[in-house]
């Protein structure tokens, strides 16, 4: 019998190094467009309710025949954990290689998530939003907020951002924390109008089930990145704004089952299924247009695609390995 296999763990801290935000930026491309080419292997997610502690697990499998790597993540979501100072979402992934089915490594699964999901919408503000954009606004003060505004500054030369939650301690200290990390001049904004006065991108990550601005606020020309919701009660944008933006998803099918943004629109017939102009990865590969002029308004609605963990994992143990990060674990 062969010597024990190891396999590699990767704690948050690993993960962080081994997964700068820019290059995760240009991995989530390029794991959006083999999506979207059907060259890869993602069932929609198992989600596993537990009402009776307000909270649940999702279970995302993803395979890419191109970087022979299978992964799997587990990812928890409670609500209750924020009161009790716990993070919402804590998660693991684990990664094989496909070839042989051999686990390769595992990994800090809440840190990956926050920078892959910062990725994403990196990449479609790269590709949607004005070149000149300057200035973010941000809804939502929690984990995913500080990657969103960190792939903003990696994309587009941003100078100000505006921060509105509804808890304002939590608001505050998101200001004072990305301003001294980000090196931009983050503030609190007390209202959402004035969260949206100036901004030329807009990203929400919220845990909200009701918009968390008025469609009369978004000026014409601006980008949104939505993330926060992925069930179909949730959402964050106005179904008005939905209604007269250009619309591009992660994965279409993933969006019409789980984007409460998309879905209630199109239940109050406001939309119907063609105004999703496109997904992500045919912008990338370009076979879908973008942004056509200044004044168009464009949204992104992202809920979250194993391939985008599959695609992170791989990347951070490939620059793990290189830089000597993590623990070798004998199994
Ligand atoms: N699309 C994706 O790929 C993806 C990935 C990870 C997480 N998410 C989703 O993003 C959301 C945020 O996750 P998180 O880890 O940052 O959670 P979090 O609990 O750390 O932060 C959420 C923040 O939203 C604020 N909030 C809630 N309702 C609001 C409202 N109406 N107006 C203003 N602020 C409001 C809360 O006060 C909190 O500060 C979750 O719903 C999560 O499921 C999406």
């Amino acid at each position: 019998m062969n010597d024990p296999k190891t396999l590699r763990f990767l704690s948050a801290a690993d993960v962080r190094r081994a997964l700068p935000m820019s290059e995760a930026v240009e991995v989530m491309k390029c794991a959006f467009q083999e999506l979207s080419e059907n060259r890869a292997v993602v069932p929609l997610r198992t989600h596993v309710t537990m009402p009776e502690h307000q909270g649940g697990v999702l279970v995302m499998p993803a395979h890419s025949p191109d970087s022979a790597r299978f992964s799997l993540k587990v990812i928890s979501l409670f609500e209750n954990n924020p009161a009790l100072n716990l993070p919402f979402i804590q998660a693991m992934v684990m990664l094989f290689d496909a070839t042989n089915g051999t686990p390769l490594a595992i990994m800090e699964g809440t840190s990956l998530t926050a920078i892959r999901s910062g990725a994403a919408s990196g990449a479609a503000t790269d590709l949607l939003a004005k070149v000149n954009s300057s200035k973010v606004a941000i809804f939502g003060a929690g984990l995913q907020a500080r990657t969103q505004l960190e792939a903003m500054c990696a994309v587009r030369p941003i100078r100000t951002a505006s921060v509105f939650d509804q808890d304002p301690q939590r608001a505050a200290a998101f200001a004072r924390d990305a301003s001294a990390e980000l090196g931009i001049c983050v503030t609190v904004a007390p209202t959402s109008a004035e969260a949206l006065a100036g901004a030329d991108v807009i990203c929400t990550a919220t845990t909200s089930a009701t918009p968390v601005f008025a469609d009369d606020e978004v000026a014409s020309g601006s980008h949104i990145n939505a993330i926060g919701s992925y069930k179909p009660h949730m959402r964050e944008i106005p179904p008005l704004t939905v209604a007269r933006a250009y619309v591009v998803v992660d994965q279409l099918d993933a969006a019409w089952a789980e984007a409460g943004d998309l879905i209630m629109p199109m239940q109050a017939g406001l939309i119907h299924s063609g105004h999703v102009r496109a997904e992500l990865g045919e912008l990338v590969a370009g076979t879908k247009p973008g942004r056509s002029d200044e004044q168009m308004l464009t949204f992104f609605k992202s809920v979250g695609i194993a391939i985008q963990d599959l695609a992170a994992a791989t990347c951070a143990l490939a620059n793990a390995e290189k830089l000597g990060l993590g623990t070798e674990v004998k199994l």
